[in-house]
């Protein structure tokens, strides 16, 4: 890596493709992600983490979590001399450009998020970055966090120029790879061209590609985020509002949310009733806003968004309900095999897990639980050691009196209703995720639900 030649293009010009010392500070899922996706775009990155176990494991090129696609691009960046761990923010301060990507969890208690490892991060930096550099801000975080963070970076640093903006990030769990180096859109909330620059030098590939990019100020850039998400849970809430409707009259909720769909003003995506959403985004950004909302004393706002959380809890409430109603009226010593532990397919995270809340709520009710999941059950063995695990779809439902599906992971969707039936104790079937084939179940003899 040339920094001289670096540095000296980014004082004049920064319209170049040549590679930028990045550093990215968090190496959890969004950080380790987005750490490849940098390396791949061909830039010299250092990725560190608190976490000494975690460098050791992405050192040696493995994965901590489960992501399609990402762990060979990992190797690959390693291999090439791309991309090196570090558990020191000694070794990043070189870096022309560093990203914040630390988690911001909700606040034991509160709505709010959890700054400390953002504030943590961009102190850290400020003593030891001597610019010329951005610390560019990844994670999600209220409205006016880069501001309070730019005013730290202010009073830290001397000398050399080093500015704060900030970046936020919408790739999906599931969908990292695809997400980070073919994204939507890029935003940057920036205080002066000089940033500007410099961040589109980073993402030139990805710019010239054609990704729309919108260029505006902090506050904006960090409210996109939190605003993207918000809508989605709107969106999932809406049809699951709409959802009980139809119950309570007869419709059917599918080609209703196929004919809404149709319109491109409203569009299919994130019209999938059922259990809701979950994970470690969804809910906690729609909490944030919402805390945020009453903060500035914006009440019908805060009610508006507070309904878009309450409706999506009450759809755990009514799965189990519609289970009790399936097992005759209790829980209580009856077996119910649960297929999913995930908060979505494709992942093995269970932060917020809508089908872990309604498993642990009908352990709690008596119930024995056994689950299975393709590659989440050791995630949620760790949070919920009191339920059964099962290896396969077949042991988990041996002897069940209730089959709940409750991820909708591709496997559940094509399971042959009549090779369950062997080994069921009753043919009950609750669909949590609208995922299956109503008419093939209830041609094998079972009660179906959904
Ligand atoms: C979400 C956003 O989609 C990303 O753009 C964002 O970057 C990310 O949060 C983040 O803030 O980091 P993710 O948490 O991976 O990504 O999950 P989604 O794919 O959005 O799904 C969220 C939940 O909604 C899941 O529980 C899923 O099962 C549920 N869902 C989704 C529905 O219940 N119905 C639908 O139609 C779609």
């Amino acid at each position: 890596m040339r920094r001289d030649s670096t540095r000296a293009k980014m004082s004049q010009s920064l319209e170049s493709s040549d590679r930028l010392r990045i550093s990215v500070i968090g190496a959890g899922y969004l950080g380790t992600a987005h750490a490849v996706g940098m390396a791949q775009l061909g830039h010299d990155v250092i990725a560190m983490d608190i976490e000494k176990e975690k460098i050791a494991r992405l050192s040696a090129c493995e994965l901590p979590f489960f992501e399609p696609g990402l762990g060979e691009l990992l190797r690959k960046s390693v291999e090439a001399g791309r991309l090196r761990f570090t558990a020191s923010y000694d070794d990043v301060a070189e870096a022309d450009v560093h990203f914040v990507c630390v988690g911001t969890p909700q606040l034991p208690g509160s709505f709010n998020a959890d700054l400390r490892w953002v504030e943590t991060a961009f102190a850290e930096l400020a003593r030891r970055v001597a610019g010329p550099a951005i610390i560019v801000g990844k994670s999600t975080v209220p409205v006016g966090t880069a501001r309070r963070m730019a005013e730290v970076v202010r009073h830290q640093t001397d000398g050399g120029r080093v500015e704060v903006a900030w970046n936020p990030e919408f790739l999906r769990e599931g969908h990292a790879v695809q997400d980070t180096l073919q994204p939507d859109r890029l935003i940057f909330g920036v205080e002066s061209r000089w940033a500007e620059q410099l961040l589109r030098a980073v993402y030139q590939p990805i710019i010239e590609e054609g990704c729309p990019l919108v260029v505006t100020d902090y506050a904006t850039a960090e409210l996109v985020k939190v605003s993207a998400n918000a809508f989605l849970a709107m969106k999932i809430s809406f049809i699951n509002a709409v959802a009980q409707i139809c119950e309570a009259t007869g419709a059917a909720v599918l080609p209703l949310a196929e004919a809404l769909g149709y319109d491109d003003r409203i569009g299919r995506r994130f019209l999938g009733p059922g259990l809701g959403f979950g994970g470690g985004c969804l809910p906690k950004d729609v909490r944030a806003l919402y805390a945020c909302a009453t903060e500035l004393g914006l009440d019908e706002v805060a009610t508006f968004i507070r309904q878009i959380d309450a409706i999506n809890l009450s759809r755990r409430d009514r799965a189990l309900a519609l289970g009790r109603e399936l097992l005759g009226g209790t829980y209580a010593g009856r077996r119910v095999c649960v297929l999913g532990a995930a908060f979505k397919p494709n992942t093995d995270d269970v932060r917020d897990s809508p089908a872990l809340a309604v498993a642990t709520a009908a352990h709690r009710e008596g119930a024995r639980v056994t689950m299975h999941d393709p590659v989440a059950m050791n995630s949620a063995r760790l949070v919920h050691p009191e339920i059964e695990y099962a290896d396969t779809i077949v042991t988990a439902a041996r002897e069940a009196d209730l089959v709940m599906l409750l991820t909708d992971w591709t496997e559940f969707q094509d399971m042959d209703p009549a090779l369950l039936s062997s080994v069921v104790r009753s043919r009950n079937v609750l669909d949590g995720r609208n995922a299956l084939t109503p008419e093939r179940w209830r041609a094998a003899g079972w009660t179906y639900r959904a």
